[in-house]
């Protein structure tokens, strides 16, 4: 059974349809991602399937179930977590702290007036774990706010990953960074798809990053679907190459 189908889903702004009639399938265990020029309609598709906004018209089913009107926070329970194209976490805390606080909200357990020993004991565990799999170990004790926009971004990721989410939606997440950086994250991105055999829709403006990670592509185009297919395929496509020229991407 696919993990996630999105049916024909339109957005519209008043007079502009943001998101025209896109479909989209993803299997468990899928990189796909989702590219297009700015303005595409990426970030209301994806807003579209997390639930921060309801399509005009269309369907989605996540995981068998119709999920096209839950709230975000019901879909985040039913095993979606994203992060957006802008960083969110809280700067003046460290990494351990920032994560430690995604765990608790995942196990439900934030804001207990008191921790039983075997509680904090699992909590301290899941925040390691997280901590090794991000290669964020040795800046566990840094504030936040003081580290790359790299490793900001990455703990973003574990914050989502608390959750232990089945889908994880990310929104253009090598924004704004320079080479190393983006490379950093698009490896913690390959690993968490290759050892963790997690699924990940994950949004680009820049083809180049998802070229050599993602399994399957889709591009949109002012709101279109403008094709489908391995990289490969994508990158030999003529329309593709059309809606990117000219582009600062
Ligand atoms: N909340 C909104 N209200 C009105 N128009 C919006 C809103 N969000 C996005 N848009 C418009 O929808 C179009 C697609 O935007 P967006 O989904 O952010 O594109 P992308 O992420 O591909 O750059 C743009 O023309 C944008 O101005
Ligand atoms: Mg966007």
């Amino acid at each position: 059974m696919s993990l996630l189908r999105v049916e024909r889903v339109s957005k519209h702004f008043g007079s502009l349809i943001a998101v025209n009639n896109i479909s989209m399938t993803v299997e468990p265990g899928e990189l796909r991602a989702i590219i297009g020029p700015n303005g595409a309609g990426k970030t209301t598709f994806f807003n579209l399937i997390t639930g921060f906004f309801s399509p005009t018209i269309g369907r989605i089913v996540f995981d068998g179930k119709d999920v096209t009107h839950l709230a975000p926070a019901e879909r985040v329970h039913s095993g979606m977590a994203r992060t957006s194209q802008i960083t969110e976490i809280f700067p003046e805390l460290t990494v351990r702290e920032n994560l430690r606080i995604a765990v608790e909200v995942a196990s439900g357990l934030r804001l207990r007036a008191w921790l039983s020993q075997n509680d904090d004991g699992k909590i301290r565990d899941r925040v390691a774990e997280l901590l090794a799999t991000s290669g964020l170990a040795e800046k566990a004790e840094r504030p936040v706010g003081e580290l790359s926009h790299g490793d900001q971004r990455a703990t973003e990721i574990m914050m989502a990953l608390a959750l232990k989410p089945r889908l994880l939606l990310l929104d253009e997440p090598t924004a704004g960074m320079g080479d190393q950086e983006t490379y950093d994250i698009t490896q913690l991105i390959r690993r968490l798809h290759k050892d963790s055999k997690l699924t990940i829709v994950l949004i680009e403006h820049d083809m180049r990053v998802v070229f050599h990670l993602a399994d399957r592509i889709m591009v949109l185009d002012q709101g279109k679907f403008l094709a489908e297919g391995t990289p490969r395929e994508i990158a030999a496509n003529e329309a593709v190459q059309t809606a990117y020229l000219g582009q600062a991407a």
